[in-house]
């Protein structure tokens, strides 16, 4: 066993591993983070995709390729670490008086694959979110053929991409609006 360090969602975590685990499990089984998802487990689906930073930038890569151990001292960003957790307003429930409700405010990126209808059963749909996030980090203002490359490492069995490439060029649109 070995202990590691890795900065999960803007998180510091110290965590202690065997030498053969995959981050893909360090996250869905040490972390609870389970909207990284397993599909092929071999690296050709992009299900499993997140952002991880050695300190060049955030790179897109399949976690079921990548033994924890390798990840030791990076940064990843997970599809939770897209969707902001906030105070709201004060509840207005009997039984919880004086305190906050919670409320998950949505990327732009997620928002736009809901409108769009970029997802159906949603096991791709977290790789594609993080695909299409480092996508726009490189390309702003992405043409069809680079939406198309940007995202040739996630697989989808449901939605035929169409829909898809029509999230991302909403997103782009929405992202170019914003910078
Ligand atoms: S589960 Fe990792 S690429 Fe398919
Ligand atoms: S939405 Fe089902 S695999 Fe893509």
């Amino acid at each position: 066993m070995t202990q590691i360090q890795l900065t999960i969602n803007e998180k510091s975590q110290t965590l202690t591993v065997p030498p053969t685990k995959r981050l893909l499990d360090v996250l869905r089984e040490d972390l609870a983070l389970t909207g990284t998802k397993e599909g092929c487990g071999e690296g050709e689906c992009g299900a499993c995709a997140v952002l991880l930073d050695s300190g060049q930038g955030p790179e897109l890569v399949n976690s079921c390729l990548i033994p924890a151990l390798q990840a030791n001292n990076t940064a990843i960003t997970t599809i939770e670490g897209l969707a902001v957790t906030q105070s709201a307003e004060a509840s207005d429930d009997p039984l919880i008086p004086n305190t906050y409700s919670l409320t998950t405010a949505l990327h732009p990126i997620q928002k736009c694959f809901l409108e769009k209808g970029g997802a159906q059963c949603g096991i791709c749909t977290p790789g594609m979110i993080l695909a299409t996030h480092h996508l726009l980090d490189n390309y702003p203002n992405p043409t069809m053929a680079q939406i198309q490359e940007g995202l040739a490492g996630n697989l989808c069995r449901c939605t035929g991409y169409m829909r898809i490439f029509e999230s991302v060029q909403q997103a782009a649109k929405l992202h170019t609006q914003n910078s």
